[in-house]
C-alpha cells in the first residue's frame, strides 16, 4: 500500500514538474520562492483600477495584445520616448488610443515594494490581463511567467505588426500566423472586442460606406452615426465596441458579427466577408451559440500568444516600466 503511494506520489510529481515547463523557461511557479506576494499584488491592484473604472479592464487587455505583437510580450511597449529614444507609445495603432500605463505602473510600484527588482514588467502585464478579464465576468487561466523585459523598442514594427481598423480577412489571418497564431486564435482574440470602446475615426468607413459583404445593420448604422460618429467631425467620439454590455465579458460580440452590427470592418471580416475557407464563419457562429466554448479557447489562445516571450538571460528586470535599467 505504502508503495503504492509512493509510485502516485511520484507519477504525481513528475507530472506537475511537466505541467510547468513550457519553452523550457517559463513557468506559473517561476516566482512562488522570489515574490509570493505577486499574484495578489497583481490582482488587487485590477480590481481597485476597474472599480474606478471599468474600462480600464479592457485597456489593460489591449495593452497585453500590442505588447505581445511588437518583438513578444516583453513590455517594449511602456518604454517612454526620450529626447534620444523612440518607443511605441506614438506609433499609429497607440498614439491617443492606448491606456492604462498609469495603473501598470502603480502594480509595479506595489510589486517593487515586496519583491525589489525581481519581477519583470512583462509578467505584470500578462498578470493584469488575465485579471482584466476576469474581473470583468470572462474565463481565467494560469500565467506562464518568466518574461524578461526588451531593452528596445520598435515604433516601426508597432506600426506594420498591428493590424488596422479596416484589415481584410487574409491580412489578419497572415499577421496572426505569423505570431503561430491559426484562425482559430485569431477568431477567439478578437473576441476580446465584447469589451471597450473605439473612436469614430477607426469605425467612420465601416458605418458610412462598407456595402455588399461588408455590410452594416441599417438600424444599427442609424443609431452610431446619431449618436458617436458624425459623418465629418468628431474623430475621438468614442463608442462601444459591443453596444449592450461594453464592460462585461461575455460572447455577444460574436453575436453581433453574425447581425452585423459591429464597428470595425476587421471585425466584421471575420464573418460573411465571402472570401477564404470559411473557418471564421463557422467559428464566429460556433462561438454566438456557446459561451463556454468562446472562454475555453479565448483562454487557451491568450496563453499562446503570451508564450511570443523572451526568456532566460535575454532582457532584463526592469525597475521602472518606463526606461530600461
Ligand atoms: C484582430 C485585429 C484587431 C484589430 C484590427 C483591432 C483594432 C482595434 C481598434 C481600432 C480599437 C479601438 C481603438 C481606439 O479607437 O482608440 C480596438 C480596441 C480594443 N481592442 Fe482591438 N484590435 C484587434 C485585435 C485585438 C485583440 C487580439 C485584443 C486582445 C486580445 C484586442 C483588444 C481590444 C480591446 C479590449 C479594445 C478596447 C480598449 C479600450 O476600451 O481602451 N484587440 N481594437
Amino acid at each position: 500500500m505504502g508503495t503504492l503511494l509512493a509510485r502516485v506520489a511520484v507519477v504525481a510529481l513528475a507530472a506537475a514538474a511537466a505541467a510547468v515547463v513550457v519553452d523550457g523557461q517559463m513557468s506559473p511557479a517561476f516566482y512562488d520562492a522570489t515574490c509570493p506576494a505577486l499574484q495578489s499584488v497583481v490582482r488587487r491592484g485590477m480590481a481597485q483600477a476597474v472599480q474606478k473604472e471599468a474600462r480600464m479592464g479592457a485597456s489593460i487587455l489591449r495593452l497585453f495584445f500590442h505588447d505581445c505583437f511588437v518583438n513578444g510580450c516583453d513590455a517594449s511597449v511602456l518604454l517612454d520616448d526620450t529626447a534620444n529614444f523612440t518607443g511605441e507609445k506614438n506609433a499609429g495603432p497607440n498614439a491617443n488610443s492606448l491606456r492604462g500605463y498609469e495603473v501598470i505602473d502603480a502594480i509595479k510600484a506595489q510589486v517593487e515594494a515586496s519583491c525589489k527588482a525581481t519581477v519583470s514588467c512583462a509578467d505584470i502585464v500578462a498578470l493584469a490581463a488575465r485579471d482584466a478579464v476576469s474581473l470583468l465576468g470572462g474565463p481565467s487561466w494560469t500565467v506562464q511567467l518568466g518574461r524578461r523585459d526588451g531593452r528596445s523598442a520598435s515604433q516601426n514594427a508597432a506600426n506594420t505588426n498591428l493590424p488596422p481598423p479596416d484589415a481584410r480577412l487574409a491580412d489578419l489571418l497572415t499577421r496572426f500566423s505569423d505570431k503561430g497564431l491559426d484562425a482559430r486564435a485569431l477568431t477567439a482574440l478578437s473576441g476580446a472586442h465584447t469589451v471597450g470602446w473605439a473612436r469614430c475615426t477607426t469605425f467612420r468607413t465601416h458605418i458610412y460606406n462598407d456595402t455588399g459583404n461588408a455590410a452594416v445593420d441599417a438600424a444599427f448604422a442609424t443609431q452610431i452615426r446619431a449618436k458617436a460618429c458624425p459623418s465629418a467631425g468628431g474623430d475621438g467620439n468614442l463608442a462601444p465596441l459591443e453596444l449592450r454590455a461594453p464592460a462585461a465579458f461575455d460572447n455577444g460580440y460574436f453575436q453581433d458579427l453574425v447581425a452585423r452590427r459591429v464597428l470595425l470592418r476587421s471585425d466584421q471580416e471575420l464573418y460573411g466577408s465571402g472570401v477564404g475557407d470559411g473557418s471564421t464563419d463557422a467559428l464566429v457562429r460556433a462561438y454566438a451559440a456557446n459561451a463556454t466554448l468562446f472562454a475555453v479557447d479565448f483562454a487557451a489562445a491568450m496563453v499562446r500568444m503570451g508564450n511570443l516571450a523572451l526568456t532566460g538571460k535575454n532582457g532584463e528586470v526592469r525597475l521602472n516600466c518606463r526606461r530600461v535599467n
